[in-house]
């Protein structure tokens, strides 16, 4: 069984290496979707561009991080990366090649303000204008990201980074710069990636930088406060982007005709069984994870179930903030992994000094099923779907971009990539069906272009289009087969019903093997 598996894998792939337009996509055609819909790929800067200390940048919170060892989870930094600073104009044409009608990327806000406030770098503007220009001029639109994580670690030095309210001023005049130099050119901003998560590692477990939880975190913090700090850190992000918002739209948006929005990293929240508790405990984790920024976002306040739990501890918006922070997306990005079960867990509310993880009550873990116990894990759109109507029933209709998806493997797995085609299959063609069910959502990014470093999990975990030996100095980019399998879905090219019955297979008899 297991070597004829073997044989019939062996012979298709012989068969998709020599004559790659039999690489095709199952039921999929491009040219369903809405003709203004993007497909694109994501990437951030500290994780692709290297250059690390070149041309004036300096360190942000995640180079100090790296070098310290990354909290003992995993090796590596972003001192080299995938070079994109010297490397852009090859990977540019890798996507138009590709088909990409978007790349979404980061601005490292150290390379181009390199003491987070001051005076600008004039090569990073340089850098930023020319990758700008070289994707516009392949007809790829750039959607840009200011802040991936990465604060330049002078405002973390100075006076704490982002628990400081100082950091509202600093970083609206960042979002000035970028609107004001590059704002011609770049339609789509999204102010801050994953927000929540970016609170909940940094400020209450502390795995992620500035590194900060209580001392009773396994995590060994040198400061913080996992009970307050995250509340203080959601809620100052949370007026940064407005301010942002506000200035983009009173100075910019008139002429430059863009958008912008805030991303956050969602989960599918499915209740462990059907007692009413964990359907509520569903419902909160859900407003702990989402809620914290979209209920602010869209009502101008937090939600009740994180009032009630978390109490004085929680920022209280003022009528100003409240207004300000109002109505200020004009769109949601939304990463989108994998799912969770989840149980109610009244007894973490008596724990003293709880922190934010606690406050929330629930007891989260990995969505598994029978039909998703091995490699496929993952693949569960019916979960996205579900989230984005109970977003819908709560919120009420904003546009969304699901702005990261894909699968994670091990550096070394094959550069066939069947799970990765099939996972990618799934999750593209049910958007399809979200976007017939009403759901407006305005584009799609595959995580990530190519093997980039991971923030959590280094080198080894990997989710690209494109693979890099981390061994071969020249840093080639080299497809992987879903690479070829995006592009020709991009390309519109038409279905052989065989070859889609065989991709179905080979997903399988991969993971068998
Ligand atoms: C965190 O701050 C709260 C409120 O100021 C305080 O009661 C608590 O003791 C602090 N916790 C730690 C671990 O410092
Ligand atoms: C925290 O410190 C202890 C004792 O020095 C060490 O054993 C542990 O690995 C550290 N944990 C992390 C996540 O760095
Ligand atoms: C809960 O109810 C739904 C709908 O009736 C059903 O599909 C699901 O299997 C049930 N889940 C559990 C864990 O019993
Ligand atoms: C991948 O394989 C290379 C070459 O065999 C090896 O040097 C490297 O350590 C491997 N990487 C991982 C993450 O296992
Ligand atoms: C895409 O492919 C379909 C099926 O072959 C074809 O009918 C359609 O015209 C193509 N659309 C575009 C925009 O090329």
């Amino acid at each position: 069984m297991w070597k004829k598996g073997f044989v019939v894998v062996e012979l298709l792939l012989l068969m998709l290496v020599c004559s790659p337009v039999l690489l095709v996509v199952d039921g999929l055609r491009r040219d369903e979707y809405p003709p203004h819909f993007v497909f694109g790929a994501s990437t951030s800067a500290y994780q692709v561009e290297g250059a690390a200390d070149e041309d004036g940048r300096k360190p942000s919170i995640w180079d100090t991080f790296a070098h310290a060892g990354n909290a003992n989870m995993y090796k590596g930094d972003g001192d080299i990366a995938c070079d994109q600073y010297h490397k852009y104009k090859e990977d540019v044409q890798l996507m138009a090649k590709m088909g990409l009608d978007a790349y979404r990327f980061s601005i490292s806000w150290s390379r181009l303000i390199p003491d987070g406030k001051g005076p600008i770098n004039q090569k990073g503007l340089q850098y930023y204008n020319n990758l700008i220009n070289e994707l516009i001029s392949h007809g790829i639109q750039a959607h840009v990201t200011l802040y991936h994580w990465d604060l330049p670690q002078t405002l973390e030095d100075e006076y704490g980074g982002w628990v400081n309210k100082k950091i509202v001023r600093d970083f609206t005049a960042f979002a000035n710069v970028c609107f004001r130099e590059f704002g011609d050119r770049v339609k789509h901003w999204t102010t801050i990636n994953e927000g929540n998560v970016f609170s909940q590692g940094g400020y209450d477990i502390g795995f992620l930088p500035p590194q900060h939880c209580s001392p009773s975190s396994i995590f060994n913090c040198s400061k913080g406060n996992s009970s307050t700090e995250p509340y203080l850190v959601t809620h100052n992000m949370l007026l940064a982007h407005a301010s942002a918002a506000t200035l983009y739209r009173s100075k910019y948006q008139d002429k430059q005709h863009g958008f912008i929005g805030f991303n956050l990293l969602a989960f599918g929240f499915v209740p462990l069984t059907n007692t009413s508790e964990d359907i509520i405990a569903a419902q909160r984790a859900q407003d702990f994870f989402l809620g914290w920024f979209l209920s602010p976002f869209i009502f101008g306040d937090y939600p009740e179930t994180m009032k009630k739990n978390v109490g004085s501890r929680l920022p209280i918006f003022t009528k100003s903030e409240s207004n300000l922070v109002k109505g200020s997306i004009d769109f949601v990005g939304i990463n989108f992994y994998y799912s969770y079960f989840v149980k109610d867990n009244p007894r973490s509310l008596y724990i003293k000094d709880r922190d934010y993880t606690a406050d929330m009550a629930v007891e989260l873990t990995a969505y598994t099923s029978e039909e998703t116990s091995k490699d496929e894990a993952q693949i569960i759109p019916w979960t996205l779907e579900g989230l984005l109507d109970s977003l819908k029933n709560i919120y009420g209709d904003f546009p969304i971009y699901i702005h990261e998806n894909g699968l994670q493997t091990h550096r070394n797995s094959s550069l066939e990539d069947w799970p990765r085609i099939k996972y990618l299959q799934e999750y593209i063609g049910s958007i399809l069906d979200m976007l017939r069910n009403g759901h407006d959502i305005r584009g799609y990014f595959v995580w990530s272009f190519m093997d980039v470093f991971e923030l959590l999990g280094g080198y080894e975990s990997t989710f690209g289009l494109y693979y890099i030996d981390l061994n071969d100095p020249t840093l080639r980019r080299q497809p992987k087969l879903s690479s070829q399998w995006y592009s020709n879905f991009l390309n519109n090219r038409t279905m052989d019903p065989m070859v889609a019955m065989q991709i179905e297979k080979n997903a399988l008899l991969h993971n068998a093997i």
